[in-house]
């Protein structure tokens, strides 16, 4: 299989980028990473990309002095990468219209629950697992969407679940879900890279 550019955004820890990284190592997921791009200066995801040679992209909201700076920047990257795929793992900036306009179907996000429930502004990390807790839901789980102009609203591509166990805690179940995220990432990655 003919081996594709991607390009990964995160904001945090990076294990996301780092199992898809892994993966593609690992030849399972045809493609190479060209750039991980951050809008957190102290993101883990930068430490990693730093370890393993791939460039790293920093781009801090109190960097950009006027309103399409950061737009702007972003269309130069990606437009110099020309990724087949844009990945979002655990980015928490939104990605502007444009940007999206020009790259439909071809933005992916990971999301810590089953869409459409624990979706759209506000809803990241910890915050998700809380909630499924407080509703007693019985099951939980993470979906991969394309990105569209709304957060978290994009047709979903793949969803992978999880039982919630009754003495569970926040941390306990966003655990097991991410446990999940490291599996269903790449096989979705590779699923669309291979039908591209
Ligand atoms: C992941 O659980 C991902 O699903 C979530 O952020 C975490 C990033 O972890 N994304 C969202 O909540 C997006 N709304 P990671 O940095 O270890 O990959």
């Amino acid at each position: 299989m003919k081996t594709k550019n991607i390009v990964v955004f995160a904001s945090g820890t990076g294990s996301n980028f780092k199992a898809l990284h892994q993966a593609a190592l690992k030849k399972e997921v045809p493609a190479r990473i060209t750039a991980l791009i951050s809008d957190n200066p102290n993101a883990g995801a930068l430490d990693y990309a730093r370890d393993h040679g791939i460039r790293d992209v920093v781009l801090p909201p109190s960097s950009f002095g006027e309103a399409d700076g950061y737009l702007q920047k972003l269309q130069e990257i990606l437009d110099r990468e020309s990724p087949s795929l844009i990945v979002l793992a655990g980015y928490l900036k939104k990605i502007p219209d444009e940007i999206v306009e020009k790259y439909k179907r071809k933005i992916i996000n990971i999301h810590p629950a089953l869409l459409p429930k624990y979706g759209g502004k506000g809803w990241y990390g910890i915050k998700v697992h809380r909630a499924v807790i407080e509703n007693g839901d019985e099951e939980s789980g993470c979906t991969v969407h394309y990105v569209t102009n709304n957060y978290d609203e994009g047709p979903v591509i793949a969803q992978a679940r999880v039982p919630v166990r009754k003495d569970d805690t926040a941390e306990q179940l966003a655990e097991r879900v991410l446990k999940q995220e490291h599996l269903l990432y790449p096989k979705v990655v590779r699923f669309l890279l291979s039908h591209s």
